[in-house]
């Protein structure tokens, strides 16, 4: 399964220990990319659960509604297919 998420975010961000949670003493970074505290984990991983594992997918921040992507078609003409076997 692939991800595809807009980011707007052109560089790093610097944690420091301010950054621990304060409850479970650990710095939780998102790696689904669907997180709304954006690179810390906000538990919206949870909705990728039912993903399968040869589909991509696109998820709107806005609606949080979820599609399945068959294909990206780029500006220049050219095309990525991401069809299930
Ligand atoms: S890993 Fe992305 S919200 Fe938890």
């Amino acid at each position: 399964m692939s991800r595809l998420i807009d980011h707007d975010a052109s560089g790093p961000l610097r944690l420091d220990e301010s950054d621990i949670d304060e409850k479970k003493g650990d710095i939780a970074i998102c790696l689904c990319g669907l997180s709304e505290s954006y690179p810390f984990c906000d538990g919206s991983h949870k909705r990728t659960e039912d993903e399968s594992a040869d589909r991509s997918y696109r998820y709107d921040k806005t609606d949080e509604s979820r599609q399945v992507v068959d294909r990206i078609v780029y500006a220049d003409g050219t095309e990525e297919r991401f069809e299930a076997e």
